[in-house]
C-alpha cells in the first residue's frame, strides 16, 4: 500500500470584468491582431476595485470544497501559490483560512511566480505523503492587474486575474502508475535569470512595483525547459507521453503551449487550452485550466495528466497525476 494525494474536488473563480484585446487599442500602440497572433490571448478578467487575491482564492476554495462534498472543517492545510498576496504579510493562505471560517489546521503561501502551482502541488503532496495532513487545499490565485505598467505594451496586454483550487486527499494506492493522485513531481530553478522577469518593487524599495519582462528571452527558455521537466516527471511516474490523456500547461502563450506539446510528441487535441479567455494568470493558470477542463467535459476520472509551468526566477517544474 502507498499513500497518494488524490484530487477530491476542484473549483475556480474568475472576476466579473472581462476586458477584450480591443480595449488596449485605445491607450497603446497595439492591436487585437498582434496580441492574438503573438500570444493567443483574446480577453482576460480583471479584479474589481478592492477585490483581492485572497478574496478570489477563497471563492475558488469554496467551490473545490463543495465539489468534494466536504466542509472547510474537513481541511487540514491550505497552500496558496501567489506572487500577488494582498499584503506583504500575513500570507494570503491565512486570510483564506479566516474567510473559510477555519480555526484549526495551518496555512502558508508558496511564491514561485508562474511555476507557483506546481511548486504548491509538490509541497502539498509531501505534506500528505509524510502524514502531516490528510486533506490539503492547493490554490493558485493572482491579481497581476495590480502590478502592471499600463504604459508598457509588451507586458500589460498579457496578464489577467483569477483563482483555481484543488482539494487533495490522502487515499490508499497500489504504488503503480494506475493509482489515482499525484504520481510524481519535478521542480527546478535557476536564479541567474532574475533579470528576465521580475517586479521592480518590494520591501527593498518601499513600493509595490511593476512587472518587467524580456518576453522573447523567457520564450527562448520556455519550450526546452518545459519539455525537459515534463519528461523527467513522466519518467519518475513510470509513464510515457503516449499514455498521457491531457497536458494542462501554464497558460502564458499559445506558441509556447504548441511548441511544448510538439516536443513531447502530443497533438493539441490532448492539451487543455484556456489562454484565449484568461490571458496569463501566473500561478492561477493551471488550476483554472484543470477546473475549466473538467467543467468542459475534457478531464475525466482516471485520466493521466501532465501539468508544467515556467516563470520568474527562473523557476519551472511539472507534476504528473491521475485524475
Ligand atoms: O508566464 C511567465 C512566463 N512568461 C512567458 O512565458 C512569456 C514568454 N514570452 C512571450 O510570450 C512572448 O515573447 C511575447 C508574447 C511576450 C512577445 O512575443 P515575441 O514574438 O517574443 O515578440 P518580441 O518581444 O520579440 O517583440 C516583437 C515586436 C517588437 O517590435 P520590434 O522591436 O520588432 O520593432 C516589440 O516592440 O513586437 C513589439 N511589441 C508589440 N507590438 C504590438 C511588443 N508588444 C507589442 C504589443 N503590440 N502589445
Amino acid at each position: 500500500m502507498t499513500i497518494r494525494a488524490v484530487v477530491a474536488g476542484v473549483g475556480h473563480y474568475l472576476p466579473e470584468r472581462v476586458v477584450p484585446n480591443t480595449a488596449f487599442e485605445k491607450t497603446l500602440d497595439t492591436t487585437d491582431e498582434w496580441i492574438r497572433a503573438r500570444s493567443g490571448i483574446e480577453r482576460r478578467h480583471f479584479a474589481a476595485e478592492g477585490q483581492t487575491t485572497s478574496d478570489m482564492a477563497a471563492r475558488a476554495a469554496e467551490a473545490a470544497i463543495a465539489d468534494a462534498g466536504l466542509t472547510a472543517d474537513d481541511v487540514d492545510a491550505i497552500v496558496v501559490a501567489t506572487s500577488t498576496a494582498d499584503l506583504t504579510f500575513p500570507s494570503a493562505a491565512t486570510m483564506v483560512q479566516a474567510q473559510l471560517g477555519m480555526t484549526g489546521g495551518f496555512a502558508f503561501d508558496v511564491q514561485a511566480v508562474c511555476a507557483g502551482f506546481v511548486y504548491a502541488l509538490s509541497n502539498a503532496n509531501a505534506l500528505i505523503l509524510s502524514g502531516q495532513a490528510r486533506r490539503v487545499l492547493v490554490i493558485g490565485a493572482e491579481t497581476f492587474s495590480r502590478i502592471m505598467d499600463w504604459t508598457d505594451r509588451s507586458t500589460c496586454v498579457l496578464f489577467g486575474d483569477g483563482a483555481g483550487a484543488l482539494l487533495l486527499e490522502a487515499q490508499d494506492g497500489a504504488g503503480t502508475p494506475d493509482d489515482r493522485g499525484i504520481l510524481s513531481t519535478d521542480l527546478n530553478s535557476d536564479g541567474r535569470h532574475k533579470d528576465l522577469l521580475y517586479v521592480d518593487g518590494g520591501v527593498s524599495t518601499g513600493t509595490t512595483g511593476h512587472l518587467r519582462m524580456q518576453g522573447n528571452q523567457v520564450f527562448r527558455h520556455a519550450v526546452e525547459k518545459l519539455a525537459a521537466t515534463a519528461n523527467t516527471a513522466m519518467e519518475r511516474a513510470g509513464v510515457t507521453a503516449q499514455q498521457v490523456d491531457w497536458i494542462v500547461p501554464h497558460q502564458a502563450n499559445i506558441r509556447i503551449i504548441q511548441g511544448t506539446a510538439k516536443k513531447l510528441g502530443l497533438p493539441m487535441e490532448n492539451v487543455v487550452v484556456t489562454v484565449q479567455d484568461h490571458g496569463n494568470t501566473s500561478a492561477a493558470s493551471i488550476p483554472l485550466a484543470l477546473s475549466v477542463g473538467r467543467d468542459r467535459g475534457q478531464i475525466k476520472p482516471g485520466d493521466l495528466i501532465v501539468t508544467e509551468a515556467i516563470g520568474g526566477g527562473l523557476a519551472w517544474g511539472a507534476v504528473v497525476l491521475r485524475w
